[in-house]
């Protein structure tokens, strides 16, 4: 496995491949890896020829008074977790390399950042949109994948595929959970043992929704209400609990198949994300 810091050699790397006309999967990630991010790499394995695992903490993403400089970071682990998982190539650069002083040119994405996350995180999905599409360029993949964890971040950055005409496929890959339902996530590493408890009522609150829905209740405003107790009870600081199609991430008042149940809320201080979607995801 060969670990590679400088954009340019990366980018390097990948037009080297390109011209073997080897099949290229990239993996984005932020590092401290679990093995929700390890799926991805087993996704990108089956449909491409070399694997390419990004790490990059993007400042650019975080907001002001959010857990840039205290989110978790091993990179010793990770390069070893990868190591093991069969991954080719990590690109790991520096902020400084990755960003040029002054640089002035994003990506924004403009219908489906609206909602959801883009309401409590301003600004947060045009950083996610501006590295991705600088991760695309520099790694080349023919393949990307993604993770339905985070489905929001998902469905924007197949729309910049779709209307920027990235040659890039994107997968979308199922939810990896804990063996009591709590959603795999770097920032979990965060819960003192009595939070990391509570932090299951997201999950909860997604089964109860889901139980709803095959008992015959497609009442949307009354499935978000139960949910909200669910999160209340556990003493959770619910950002939003939001019923929305799937395609359009526009608000739905009746759950049908291929509605997304969202769910933000801060446990112990840490916002954490969680979401189903009724049906399965096509
Ligand atoms: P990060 O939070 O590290 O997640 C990297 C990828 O792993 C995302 O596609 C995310 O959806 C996926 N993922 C995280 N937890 C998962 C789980 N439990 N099951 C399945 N997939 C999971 O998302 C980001 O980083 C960044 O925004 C990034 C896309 C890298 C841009 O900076």
């Amino acid at each position: 496995m060969k670990t590679i810091l400088s954009p340019a050699a990366m980018q390097a790397e990948s037009l080297a491949w390109r011209r073997e006309g080897r099949r290229i999967g990239l993996a984005p990630t932020m590092g401290f890896l679990h093995e929700g991010h390890l799926s991805l790499v087993d996704r990108a394995r089956e449909r491409a020829d070399v694997v390419a695992v990004s790490i990059f903490v993007n400042a650019l993403q975080f907001g002001l008074g959010e857990d840039y400089d205290t989110y978790p970071r091993d990179a010793e682990r990770d390069l070893a977790l990868c190591a093991r998982r069969g991954v080719d190539v990590v690109f790991m650069p520096s902020q400084a390399d990755l960003y040029a002083s002054g640089h002035s040119v994003y990506v924004e994405e403009t219908d489906l950042s609206a909602g959801l996350c883009g309401l409590s995180r301003p600004g947060h999905f045009r950083g996610v949109t501006t590295v991705v599409a600088k991760l695309f360029h520099l790694v080349l993949p023919d393949v990307a994948v993604f993770g339905l964890k985070d489905a929001q971040q998902a469905r924007i950055i197949e729309r910049m595929v779709r209307d920027l005409n990235f040659p890039t496929e994107i997968v979308i890959a199922p939810i990896v959970r804990e063996p009591d339902g709590l959603a795999m996530s770097s920032r979990n590493t965060r819960l003192s043992t009595e939070d990391r408890a509570r932090a299951v009522c997201l999950y909860r609150s997604l089964c109860l929704a889901e139980r709803l829905y095959a008992e015959g209740i497609t009442e949307a405003g009354r499935i978000r209400r139960e949910m909200r107790e669910t999160l209340r009870a556990a003493q959770a600081d619910t950002d939003y609990v939001a019923t929305v199609d799937y395609r359009s991430l526009h608000p739905v008042e009746e759950i049908r198949d291929e509605t997304l149940v969202a769910v933000a809320a801060r446990v112990g201080g840490v916002r954490l994300i969680d979401n189903t979607v009724i049906g399965g995801a096509a």
